[in-house]
């Protein structure tokens, strides 16, 4: 048997399926107790459950639909019911000038990057190799092997601002964007994964210009961002421009076990994911559609958004600081980014004499998860990134908070030897 190059490239392993693999083992439980705060599972919400548990006894009760969903391939598309009901949605909460059009449906985000990764980077008709461009790196850990073409995804250094004490944030360096015409699309995701960050409107809206001014598509991954899940810790501008594509998931409104998400962008990008889809998957899976459509069309799912799950993980998001502010110690040089959204603290540690990899590796020992920054920094020589992208690893403060506090308090005594 031989692979392809192609297969071999998809198959040879990557940073997400160290992170899904590790988060695996030791949620099977059969390795020793771990403080997972690793991954990027979201929180079980009680409020959200009932929710979810009231909506699947409606379509239980409701004969037609539940035939609709479990016996009804849908359009490539998705659910007409369901998209009218978001760009409805998209109007009344943005005022953005959607329809049905603008939108299709995926498999959730990660395969809806797979599949805007895949239009815009590679070989051209005119002989160039296209790439996608992120403005901030590092980025989200799932985008690093998505491009079918080697050297399809390049990334660029932020500026890194020190704000506090023990905070820093990252900001775009426009001087260094350095768009030329081999780039085809930039993306972002906003809130970012892994860094919290969300980009202030004045710096979104110049990132938006560059876009307009190249004719090229901006990709916003909204995966923590408005209007749902809405895990929002500072003001973010929601943007519409005929080059912005959004992508929006159901995963961390706590429904990741439906495998939805919806892009949202010019009509030909909608109706080309739409042939995607149609090709890789036939159709999309119709649950998720179907919980969340009457949610959609009354506007729940926003006060949902606003009032309990961006809540709920802020309230997480300040025991994990207060736990950083008893545990780490005050006299080592460690940095947080700022905690922005999401749901992730991320520590850097700026001249550490052991790397994320080894820290990650004593903190696995001891029954503790995160994960190593460098799985972030692709699309970026080694060089460029000197010793940042061997400095940070990504702390997620989803899980349940004693566990996130015993594990901070372990991550605290490692890092107080990681000068030494
Ligand atoms: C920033 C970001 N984008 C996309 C995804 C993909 O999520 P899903 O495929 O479940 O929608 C994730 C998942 O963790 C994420 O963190």
């Amino acid at each position: 048997m031989k692979f392809s190059q192609l297969g071999q490239r998809l198959a040879a392993g990557s940073g997400i399926e160290l992170l899904m693999d590790d988060l695996g083992h030791a949620l099977s439980g059969k390795g020793p107790a771990m403080h997972m705060l690793g991954g990027g599972n979201p929180a079980h919400i009680p409020e959200m459950e009932e929710v979810w548990a009231r909506r699947m006894q409606e379509l239980v009760n409701d004969a037609p639909g539940l035939r609709r969903t479990l016996a009804i391939y849908d359009p490539p598309r998705g659910n007409p019911r369901c998209i009218a009901a978001l760009a409805d949605l998209l109007n009344r909460e943005f005022g953005w000038p959607v329809t049905a059009e603008n939108i299709a449906v995926t498999p959730g985000g990660q395969t809806a990057f797979f599949f805007l990764f895949n239009l815009f980077s590679g070989p051209a008709e005119d002989g160039t190799l296209g790439k996608i461009l992120f403005p901030i790196t590092p980025e989200y850990i799932g985008y690093a092997n998505q491009s079918l073409t080697e050297g399809g995804l390049v990334g660029r250094q932020p500026l890194i601002i020190k704000t506090g004490p023990h905070r820093f944030r990252y900001q775009i360096d426009f001087d260094a964007l350095a768009l030329g015409p081999d780039v085809r699309a930039m993306c972002i995701s906003c809130p970012t994964n892994p860094s919290g960050n969300v980009l202030a409107p004045a710096e979104m809206r110049r990132l938006a210009d560059v876009a307009s001014k190249h004719h090229i598509p901006l990709i916003i991954d909204n995966a923590y961002g408005a209007p749902f899940p809405g895990i929002l810790f500072a003001e973010s501008l929601p943007i519409w421009s005929p080059e912005t594509i959004h992508v929006m998931s159901l995963s961390k409104l706590g429904l990741p076990g439906t495998r939805t998400a919806f892009v949202v962008g010019p009509p030909h990008v909608a109706s080309a994911v739409s042939s995607m889809m149609a090709v890789t998957g036939l159709a999309n899976g119709n649950f998720g559609q179907s919980i969340v459509c009457p949610l959609m069309e009354s506007g729940e799912i926003v006060r949902l958004s606003r009032e309990v799950v961006g809540p709920y993980y802020r309230a997480k998001r300040d025991k994990a600081l207060a736990a950083i502010a008893e545990f780490f110690p005050e006299d080592r040089p460690y940095f947080l980014h700022e905690p922005d959204g999401a749901m992730f603290l991320w520590l850097w540690l700026p001249g550490a004499r052991i790397t994320s990899r080894e820290l990650y590796d004593r903190l696995k020992a001891r029954g503790v998860l995160v994960v190593p920054g460098e799985y972030f920094f692709f699309g970026l020589s080694e060089a460029s990134t000197d010793h940042h992208r061997h400095e940070c690893v990504r702390i997620s403060f989803a899980m349940d908070e004693d566990a996130a506090r015993a594990g901070i308090r372990i991550i605290g005594e490692e890092i107080a030897k990681a000068w030494d």
